[in-house]
């Protein structure tokens, strides 16, 4: 199994208020499209949507950057694999985000994640695995599945946390049970 790798993405960092402002644009229509009431949040609803479709969708062109930068990151890392993308919004406040990312895991072979505005927080991988990555503006997080891991803030900071969580899967999604596959058609894209 191959080790986790950071890349810092050129697109985020050289761009970091327009593609906040995508971000702020989409979040209301990703609530609308995929029917996500306020009382749930972007993370927990990641069944029911794929932020970089929707991004296309709406013509958002750093995301489509973004989705092409990220796209090169997983090939490498999968070398060349076919397999598939699912990936959604984590939209958090200082207050929200230790509960909305408390502990976890993702059941999928690769998982990753894209460190937008992070602002202070650190992604600790918990059991064990026992490390810490301090999230900064830029950094694309890839490494193994299944990995138990929260969010914890380091510091005080105003405003909202983005980030962009995503996994890979190896299987075709409409050869996987229903659970994993629901909403196949906005939730998965094929990247090779
Ligand atoms: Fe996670």
């Amino acid at each position: 199994m191959k080790e986790y790798k950071i890349i810092k993405s050129k697109t985020v960092v050289d761009n970091l208020d327009g593609i906040v402002s995508e971000i702020e644009e989409l979040e209301p229509i990703i609530r609308l499209q995929a029917a996500i009431p306020d009382w749930e949040t972007t993370t927990w609803t990641y069944d029911r949507y794929n932020i970089f479709l929707v991004a296309k969708e709406h013509g958002k062109p750093l995301l489509n950057f973004l989705y092409e930068e990220l796209k090169e990151v997983i090939l490498e890392y999968t070398e060349g694999k076919t397999c598939w993308l699912q990936s959604w919004l984590n939209y958090d406040t200082h207050k929200t985000v230790e509960q909305n990312l408390r502990e976890h895991q993702h059941a999928w072979p690769v998982q990753g994640y894209i460190s937008i505005n992070p602002k202070e927080t650190k992604t600790i991988f918990t059991k064990k695995y026992d490390y810490e990555v301090i999230n900064e503006i830029g950094n694309i997080y890839i490494g193994p599945g299944y990995r138990f891991h929260k969010v914890v803030n380091t510091d005080a900071y105003q405003g909202t946390r983005i980030t962009i969580g995503w996994d890979i899967t190896y299987k075709d999604p409409r050869e996987t049970p229903e659970s994993y596959s629901g909403n196949y058609g906005s939730r998965f894209i094929q990247i090779n």
